[in-house]
């Protein structure tokens, strides 16, 4: 195994091993990018408090989400066609979460079923819906999520329509992909993923995409979501949702405290300030940047975590300082995952806490709990 030290490793890795058409479908943003890049940049420009001469015996990482114990307060995001970077990607994905001890989120556009990653798992995980306007289908589908065990719902709020990525179109990133020479040449150097794809039972290749029965024309993802994800879906629309479900809801996607207040009177668990991994709103803000003031708004009423950006158990640590209880990694994992499967998984997690453990100590803090504003140095008028 090579010597991994860092999420950058991972993605070094990644990029090697995996055809290009669904590297750059993980490591891109919407449009100019200008969210995407300022999610890693605005956490680099946050600086960490030392604090010395402080007892750091018997510390720990582990931390609560939705009132239950994690070996650290960090969920795996869910990402779709996770099952495209590596063979049954998200069965190794949720396997590995599992045995860390951190919870796992389906996406709705995965490639193994809910069913196929129930069987290899025992740890409940969480599924993550796109409402789809088809209300049979919605209804169809947190049945099976529910038949599964999960033990949470995701609902994904900002993406009622699809923020235009460059790369995926000039790629051909269809179903199935296009095979042009381009493509079939750079196949050919990842030709360990191909004999993976070829030995999984799974198959994206068609228009079956694990639990979601594709129907329509489905030859470009984005025509399809364009024609099947609820645009109508409002407060009242995501109210229905959770009474249908009836189980712990997570709304992902707020990113302003009028929308945090709006979320929080549903009634929802928590909300994940989230701008996607700056794949949806260009323009919008950093999530850093607008977390305290979401905290402040409804850290009383919900839980209150945050994504995109995070590359570190540094970034973690900060992310927690400002308030959020738990945070959700997209790409950090992906990218461990698409360098070296299941371990790759791990690796990205064990980076993550001994870095998060580590920064922690040497700010003088023993417990994610005790991390606070005082352990930042926040330039002036950043948030
Ligand atoms: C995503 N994200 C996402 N979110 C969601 O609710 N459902 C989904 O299917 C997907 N799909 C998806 C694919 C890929 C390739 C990426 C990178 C992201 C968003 C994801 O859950 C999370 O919000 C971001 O990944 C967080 O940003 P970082 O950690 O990747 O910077």
């Amino acid at each position: 195994m090579p010597v991994i030290t860092c999420i950058d490793d991972l993605k070094r890795l990644h990029k090697r091993r995996t055809p290009k058409m669904f590297y750059d479908y993980a490591e891109s943003g919407s449009y100019t990018e200008q969210t995407f890049r300022e999610n890693t940049t605005d956490f680099a420009q946050i600086r960490l408090n030392q604090k010395v001469a402080v007892d750091l015996t018997g510390r720990s990482t582990a931390g609560p989400m939705l009132g239950e114990n994690r070996a650290m307060p960090v969920a795996l995001a869910p990402v779709g066609l996770t099952g495209m970077q590596r063979a049954d990607g998200e069965i190794k994905a949720a396997k590995a979460a599992e045995k860390f001890g951190v919870p796992y989120t389906l996406s709705t556009m995965s490639v193994c079923s809910i069913e196929d990653v129930a069987e290899h798992t025992s740890a409940p995980f969480w599924f993550q819906i796109y409402t789809l306007t088809d209300d049979d289908y919605n209804r169809r589908v947190l049945e099976r999520a529910r038949a599964a065990g999960c033990s949470a719902l995701v609902i994904t709020v900002d993406l009622q329509l699809l923020g235009q990525r460059h790369k995926d179109l000039k790629n051909g990133l269809t179903t199935p992909p296009k095979l042009t020479p381009a493509v079939l040449a750079d196949l050919a150097t990842k030709w360990r993923w191909g004999l993976e794809m070829l030995q999984t039972k799974r198959r994206f290749f068609g228009n079956i995409v694990g639990h979601v029965e594709m129907e329509g024309d489905t030859s470009s993802l984005a025509a399809w979501t364009a024609a099947k994800f609820d645009q109508r879906l409002d407060w009242d629309r995501i109210k229905h949702l959770m009474d249908m479900w009836g189980g712990k809801v997570i709304l992902k996607g707020i990113l302003n405290p009028e929308d945090a207040e709006l979320a929080a009177a549903t009634g929802a668990d928590a909300i994940v300030v989230s701008n996607h991994g700056g794949r949806q709103l260009d323009g919008a803000l950093s999530s850093l940047r607008v977390l305290p003031s979401i905290v402040q708004a409804v850290g009383n009423k919900t839980e209150v975590w945050m994504d995109s950006g995070i590359r570190s158990g540094q970034d973690v640590l900060k992310a927690l300082a400002l308030g959020a209880k738990g945070v959700m990694i997209g790409r950090a994992y992906i990218h461990g995952l698409g360098a070296m499967g299941e371990p790759g998984v791990t690796r990205a997690l064990e980076v993550i806490q001994k870095e998060l453990d580590t920064t922690m100590a040497l700010c003088g803090e023993t417990t994610p709990a005790a991390l606070g504003r005082h352990n930042l140095l926040v330039p002036k008028d950043f948030f």
